[in-house]
């Protein structure tokens, strides 16, 4: 196993307790093992710890043992419902100890789960992983997290080791909800290039030939974001630029037009033209294009 990042420099190294030994939760277990934490691993199937325990860290059969083994304990398993079968049984264990909580969920379901731990003196940080198993560790790796500041700046240092840590406030649910929107904006534009890629297609193009071509103008147009959010957030969509709803309402038109003739579907697209159909028909056609925000953040 290669480690990129920081494992020479001074850091951190309380023990840790790894729950849930999936993909990621091994690869964190492999990181930190490596960064030259003392590391007790538990996993509901036995046998997932074996190569962790090959490579020098602490298997154990009992979940309430794991905990008492450190006084951080991260929990990664698949989601909320399988984290608090866990922890709920052991919170005497996890009392006074901090857990650090990888698993995805939903903004909501971070916020409950930092109300139980308070409840049972447990210190808790949430966190939103932007990594795939095989970033974990190197250069690119970004975690989120919120909760107790104190807790994230006790154990920043190792932290550091799985990737760049970003800490975004005491509200537990705020690493979630910029995890989530990030996965938005992603999903948006994995879900522009499959589109694409269908229209080129269905002139014989490869979507290897589009690639190239969507990741230049898309990473051009990225520039374009700082314009539009400052729209957002001042509430005026005043613009004597071209960039109006009506502007881009007609191009969204062609675009629909031009995937039905191609016999492409539009179920991708046709929901920003009815977004944009709406704001013209409430009048807005001479606001800025960021309009459209308005409508999403307002449920139609
Ligand atoms: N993989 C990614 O690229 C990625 C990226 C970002 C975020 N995430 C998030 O990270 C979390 C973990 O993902 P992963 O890829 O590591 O998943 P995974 O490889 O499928 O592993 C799931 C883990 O959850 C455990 N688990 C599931 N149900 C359980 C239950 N009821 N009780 C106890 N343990 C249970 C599994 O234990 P067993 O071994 O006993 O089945 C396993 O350790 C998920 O919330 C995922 O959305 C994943």
């Amino acid at each position: 196993m290669t480690i990129e990042r920081n494992t020479m420099s001074q850091h951190d190294r309380s023990p840790v307790t790894v729950i849930g030994l999936g993909a990621m939760g091994t690869r964190i277990a492999e990181v930190l093992l490596a960064g030259g934490h003392p590391t007790t691993v538990w996993n509901r199937t036995p046998g997932r710890a074996d190569p962790l325990v090959a490579q020098g860290a602490v298997g154990s059969g009992d979940v309430a043992e794991a905990i008492t083994a450190s006084p951080l304990v991260i929990v990664c398993v698949l989601d909320y419902a399988a984290a608090r079968e866990i922890v709920e049984p052991v919170a005497g264990e996890l009392a006074g100890r901090t857990v650090i909580h990888y698993t995805t969920g939903t903004p909501r379901q971070a916020r409950e789960m930092a109300q139980w731990a308070a409840a049972h003196g447990i210190e808790y940080v949430d966190s939103g992983m932007m990594a795939t198993p095989p970033m974990i560790g190197k250069d690119g790796a970004r975690f989120l997290y919120s909760g107790s500041k104190d807790a994230f700046e006790r154990y920043r240092s190792g932290l550091e080791l799985l990737g760049t840590a970003e800490y975004f406030g005491e509200d537990a649910g705020l690493a979630s909800l910029y995890d989530l929107a990030l996965l938005s904006a992603m999903y948006g534009m994995f879900a522009g290039f499959f589109h694409g890629a269908a229209l080129v297609g269905s002139a014989g193009v490869p979507a290897a030939d589009f690639a190239g071509q969507a990741a230049a103008w898309v990473t051009a147009m990225t520039a374009g974001l700082p314009y539009d959010a400052a729209f957002i957030d001042s509430g005026d969509y005043t613009t004597a630029d071209e960039q109006t709803i009506a502007f881009n309402k007609s191009g969204f038109d062609t675009i629909v037009q031009a995937s039905r003739e191609e016999g492409v579907a539009v179920d991708l697209v046709a929901p920003l033209q009815a977004l944009l159909a709406h704001q013209v028909a409430e009048g807005n056609g001479a606001a800025s294009f960021a309009r459209v925000f308005e409508g999403i953040r307002a449920g139609r």
